[in-house]
C-alpha cells in the first residue's frame, strides 16, 4: 500500500541517468573517437539519428567508410571520416586544432 510503483532509489537514479530523452541535435558537431565499431559506433548511430553532425575519428579508413555507409542506411544521415591516431599526440593536437 502506498507504493506508487516508482521503484527503488537505484531504479529511479537509473531512469534519471539513462532514460532521459535525447533532444534534437541539429547544429551540434560531435567527434566520436573509435566510432567505426563497438560502443563508438553505437554512440555515432544515436547522435546521427538525432540530427548531429558526427565525425568518426579513427585510423582505419576502410572500416570507417563501411561504418559510415551502414550508419547512413540506418539513420539517413552521413557521418564524416576524420583520420586520427590517438597514439600520436602531436598529430592529434594539430588535427583537432585545425578542425
Ligand atoms: N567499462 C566497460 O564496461 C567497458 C565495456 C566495453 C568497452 N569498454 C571500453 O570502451 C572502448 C571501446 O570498446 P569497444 O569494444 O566498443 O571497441 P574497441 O574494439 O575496443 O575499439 C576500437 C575502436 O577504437 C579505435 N582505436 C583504437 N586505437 C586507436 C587509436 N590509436 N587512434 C584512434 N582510434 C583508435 C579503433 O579504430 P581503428 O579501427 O581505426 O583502429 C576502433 O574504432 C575500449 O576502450 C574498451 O576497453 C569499456
Amino acid at each position: 500500500m502506498g507504493n506508487l510503483c516508482l521503484g527503488s532509489p537505484t531504479q529511479r537514479l537509473q531512469r534519471l541517468l539513462f532514460h532521459r530523452p535525447i533532444p534534437d541535435l541539429t547544429g551540434k558537431v560531435i567527434i566520436v573517437t573509435g566510432a567505426n565499431t563497438g560502443i563508438g559506433k553505437e554512440t555515432a548511430r544515436v547522435l546521427l539519428a538525432h540530427g548531429a553532425k558526427v565525425y568518426i575519428a579513427a585510423r582505419n579508413q576502410a572500416a570507417s567508410e563501411e561504418a559510415i555507409r551502414q550508419l547512413k542506411q540506418e539513420t539517413g544521415n552521413e557521418a564524416i571520416f576524420l583520420k586520427l591516431d590517438l597514439s600520436d599526440l602531436k598529430a592529434s593536437r594539430r588535427l583537432l586544432k585545425s578542425s
